[in-house]
Parts: C-alpha cells; sequence; structure tokens
C-alpha cells in the first residue's frame, strides 16, 4: 500500500528543495502519496492562517511528514517573532508527541548522533509575566522535566547506542547547577542504564560539553540532552561537522502513535530563491531518514549512499536532485 506523506514545502528555498527530496524517494521505487499543507511565514503575511486543529488531524492521518525550512526573509518584520516557531514547528512537535529530536552528524571522519528531548524542557511554555510594560516587570520561564519523558527520551537514547558499533551514550546537562531538573535527568538516566549492561555511559556538563565538541568530538557516539541543551549544541556539532546546511532532523514519535516529522536544519534562504543555488542535500537527507523511519530500510541505504556520492556535484538545484535520484 502506498504511504501516505504530508508535505509542507514551506517558505523561501523550502518548495524546491522538497520537490527534489519527492523525486529521490519516487525514484526508489518506495510508493507514496502526497497531502500538501500551505504553512509557513508566506502564508501568515498571505491571510494570517497559522495552523489549526483540522490541519493537524488531517497530518495524523498520513505516515509521515517532510517538512521545508519555515520562516521570513531576514529583518521582515511582519511575522511576529514566535508566530511560526510556537504556532507552527512546536505546535506539531508538541501536538504530535514527537518526542525524540533526532539529529545524526556524519562528516570531516565524525560520525555522532545527538538525540534531543522535543516535547520538555524550558520549550513547554510554562511561565509568564507580571505587571508587564511596568517598572516592576517580571518575566518567567520555566523548565517542565517529567519522568515519563525523561525517561522515554533516555531510553530511546540507550536503544539507539546499543544498535550501534561503539555502544556507547553520553548524558548531557548541567547538574552541577540545575539540580532539580538535572537530578531527575541523572537518576533516571542511571535507573535505565542498569538495562543496558553492554553501553558505556559517561556525563559531561554542557558548558564542558561546547569545548570537547570542538576540540574533541570523536569522544561522541550518541549524546541525550534536554531540550534547550540540545538546540544549542547540535548548532555546534552542526558547524563542527562542516555547516548546519548539511544537517537533517527527525521529530520522531517511537511509538508510532502519530507521524513522525522530517526537516532540514538549515533556513529557507530567500536571498537565492529561483536562483537554482539551493543545496536539495540535506532535505534528501531528510527523506532518507524518513523511509528509513517507515521501515524501509533498502531505499534509506540507497539515498545515503547517493547523497554520500553527491557531496562534490556542482550544478543547480534540480540538477543535483536529477544526479542522486539517478543514482539511487
Ligand atoms: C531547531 C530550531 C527550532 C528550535 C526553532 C525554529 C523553533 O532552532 O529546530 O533547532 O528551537 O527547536
Ligand atoms: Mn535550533
Amino acid at each position: 500500500m502506498a504511504y501516505k506523506v504530508a508535505v509542507i514545502g514551506g517558505d523561501g528555498i523550502g518548495p524546491a528543495i522538497v520537490a527534489e527530496a519527492l523525486k529521490v524517494v519516487r525514484a526508489t521505487g518506495v510508493d507514496f502519496e502526497t497531502v500538501d499543507f500551505d504553512l509557513g511565514a508566506d502564508r501568515y503575511v498571505r491571510d494570517g492562517h497559522v495552523l489549526d486543529d483540522a490541519e493537524i488531524d488531517a497530518m495524523r492521518g498520513c505516515d509521515a511528514i517532510l517538512k521545508g525550512p519555515l520562516g521570513p526573509p531576514i529583518g521582515d518584520t511582519r511575522v511576529p517573532g514566535g508566530t511560526i516557531e510556537r504556532g507552527i514547528i512546536l505546535r506539531l512537535r508538541f501536538g504530535l508527541d514527537l518526542y525524540v529530536n533526532l539529529r545524526p552528524f556524519q562528516g570531516k571522519g565524525l560520525d555522532f548522533v545527538v538525540v534531543r528531548e522535543n516535547t520538555e524542557g524550558s520549550y513547554a511554555g510554562e511561565g509568564g509575566f507580571l505587571y508587564k510594560g511596568t517598572p516592576h516587570e517580571v518575566a518567567t520561564q520555566g523548565s517542565v522535566n517529567t519522568r515519563m519523558g525523561v525517561e522515554r527520551c533516555v531510553r530511546y537514547a540507550f536503544e539507539l547506542a546499543q544498535s550501534r558499533p561503539r555502544r556507547h551514550l553520553t548524558l548531557v546537562h548541567k547538574t552541577n547547577v540545575l539540580t532539580f531538573a538535572g537530578d531527575l535527568w541523572q537518576r533516571t538516566f542511571n535507573d535505565v542504564a542498569a538495562g543496558y549492561p553492554d553501553v558505556a555511559t559517561a556525563y559531561n556538563h554542557v558548558d564542558a560539553s561546547c569545548i570537547y565538541m570542538v576540540e574533541d568530538p570523536q569522544r561522541y557516539d550518541v549524546v541525550v540532552t534536554d531540550n534547550l541543551f540540545g538546540d544549542i549544541l547540535t548548532d555546534l556539532a552542526g558547524a563542527v561537522v562542516g555547516g548546519v546546511g548539511l544537517a537533517g532532523t527527525g521529530n520522531l514519535n517511537p511509538d508510532r502513535t502519530n507521524p513522525s516529522m522530517f526537516e532540514p536544519v538549515h533556513g529557507a534562504a530567500h536571498d537565492i530563491v529561483d536562483t537554482g543555488k539551493a543545496n536539495p542535500l540535506a532535505t534528501i537527507k531528510c527523506a532518507a531518514m524518513m523511509v528509513e523511519f517507515l521501515g524501509e530500510a533498502d531505499a534509506a541505504a540507497r539515498i545515503t549512499k547517493a547523497v554520500a556520492d553527491a557531496q562534490s556535484l556542482s550544478g543547480t538545484t534540480s540538477e543535483i536532485g536529477d544526479a542522486v535520484a539517478a543514482s539511487v
């Protein structure tokens, strides 16, 4: 039966690179149909629409979501900050319970994966203002950490580490200062570790981890960390392996109660729209992650190899897509 893929082309170069990724998946012979969702900054500016429950429900009926970059051109003030981030991206991550943000990093001889918790921490939106706009104003932004939320993320990371040759997992946090959340993460990590005696473990404070990421990234195999630390550390990791332009993300619901969402880490690059200069490879990698998650391991491996072979290709967006499609 054909898979049903929800497609959010997104803004700027998004539609063009997502089209190339779909072209490559089609070339593998994996059978799928698409359902398009017109969402993003462009749509918001056009008619004020952000994302509604009916659209989320329609996505629930799909097997996976392939999402392009979302966001207005830099300096465009028509889209208030947070509209896209909280209104679309986080709403999808939370609404579909995509509790693992999986970011693989390969390049410069490195091969490691960051498992970022994706539904809690300081992203949860707990907090608020008091006396806003007065000299007494107060803003709080809490970090929400539940035993269930931490445990399912940590367990996913142990399973992943166990499946990789090095079988090594590092917990990254700031247990010396965030003594409540850090304590919960550390205890949960230790409890889950007892069930995986064949996985070697380590702990790094997040600030030290930033040094290691630059000076000794070979030490990492699988890293598990909280939402905000993971956001920051994965931008650094992307730069270390050769630029976030090449990185892909899986927002996963490992329990498969909802479709998972795959998206490139880079932005919408409005300045190069319609120039043919947009590189579709990160989005094609996301498509490989997507078909892999759907259980099409062979197609995923063929796309991954074709992307690796295409690293040094030059050409337009569609020429690169054609070349990868031809070699899968
Ligand atoms: C990312 C992005 C998002 C995040 C933003 C756009 C909400 O930076 O996917 O890393 O902070 O998670
Ligand atoms: Mn980020």
